[in-house]
């Protein structure tokens, strides 16, 4: 089968296509045939080596995607060949054929074509699981969302909506608030042009903000935080800008405030029925109209490597999807 390889740690234009033996699914695990992967930010990170989760070399990227199942391994029970589904690989998903855990897999609603699947379960799950589980966000509550037209942060921004929060959509340019925008947000702030502190608090006051959810970290988390009301949430998501901001202690302190890790990854796997039981609630809220994913480019298979640079270059909005079949 073809597939995109990493031979090497190194940019996106040193991955190569080359033909593979085609995987055989473990226990536990299904094989499906690959019809679009979505492009996250891991998938720029594990093949420079800059991710927590390291692949022996060679591997082959590509943590999310959509297919057709075509074989199960033993032991999985309530997936079968033929089904529809999404999953995370967390690498492999750049192939003609791939494998993934089954407690990772759903099938996907008759009305979600691949490309949307492809890209839905990563940003979805980790802000439902991150505002919800994480962040103990309740409605008539204010949220801040860091990077709110990249993909977790505008998945946040309608997630935080259907919660029933008031959303603050902080982001670098007019062209992605106006899509946090569209997406339900209710006001935004651009933080490459205004001070996010100052903004924020003119628009918060007294109170502050109950729940931030932080995506992109380096020099933003600071300003963030010092907008939190008492008893604030900070989840710490992810780390796009580059580097992991140090948050002085005395902050959550005189705030009374708590910073709180998200870690989906970990969730899905240690806790499988509340990961299952927010993606039925996700799916439901798809159903009903409640989440439009945004799908803001598509690349045919053989410019995967294109996709990767796409989003390294900070160009996404919403989600980039890699069409495969
Ligand atoms: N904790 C978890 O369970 C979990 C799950 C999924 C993803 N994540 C993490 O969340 C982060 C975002 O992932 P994503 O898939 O949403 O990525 P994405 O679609 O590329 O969005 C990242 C956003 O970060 C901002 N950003 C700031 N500096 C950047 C830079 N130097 N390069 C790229 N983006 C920059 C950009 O927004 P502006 O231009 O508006 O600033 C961009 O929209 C990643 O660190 C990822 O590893 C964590």
């Amino acid at each position: 089968m073809r597939a995109l390889l990493c031979e090497h740690h190194g940019p996106p234009e040193e991955l190569r296509f080359a033909d593979v033996p085609e995987p055989v699914p473990g226990p536990g695990e299904i094989r499906f045939r690959v019809k679009a992967a979505s492009v996250n930010f891991p998938d720029a990170l594990m093949i420079q080596n800059l991710y927590q989760r390291q692949p022996p070399l060679p591997f082959i990227p590509g943590s999310e995607a959509a297919g057709v199942i075509d074989a199960v391994g033993e032991g999985v029970e309530g997936l079968r060949v033929g089904d529809r589904v999404a999953t995370i690989p967390f690498e492999g998903a750049f192939a003609e054929l791939a494998i993934a855990p089954a407690f990772r897999t759903t099938v996907i609603p008759e009305s979600m074509g691949f490309d949307i699947g492809a890209g839905f379960t990563m940003v979805y799950a980790t802000a439902l699981h991150g505002l919800e589980q994480r962040g103990r966000l309740r409605p008539g509550e204010t949220l801040l969302v860091l990077g709110a037209a990249g993909g977790v942060g505008l998945a946040a921004v309608e997630v935080g909506k259907l919660m029933g929060a008031h959303v603050i959509a902080a982001a670098s340019s007019e062209e992605k608030l106006t899509l946090a925008r569209a997406h339900g947000a209710d006001e935004t702030v651009n933080y490459a042009q205004v001070d996010l502190k100052q903004a924020v608090k003119a628009l918060t006051g007294e109170r502050g903000v109950d729940v931030i959810f932080d995506p992109v970290g380096g020099a933003l988390a600071e300003p963030a935080f010092r907008t939190m009301g008492w008893d604030g949430r900070y989840l710490v998501v992810g780390f796009a800008a580059g580097t992991i901001p140090a948050i002085p202690l005395n902050l959550p302190l005189v705030k009374t405030a708590s910073i709180v890790g998200v870690t989906w990854g970990v969730h899905s796997r240690r806790e499988p029925d509340l990961h299952a039981a927010n993606m039925a609630q996700l799916y439901r809220w798809y159903a009903e109209g409640g989440l439009c994913p945004a799908v803001s480019k598509r690349f045919p298979f053989e410019q995967s490597r294109e996709a990767i640079r796409w989003m390294m270059d900070r160009k996404i909005q919403g989600k980039v999807v890699i069409e495969v079949a």
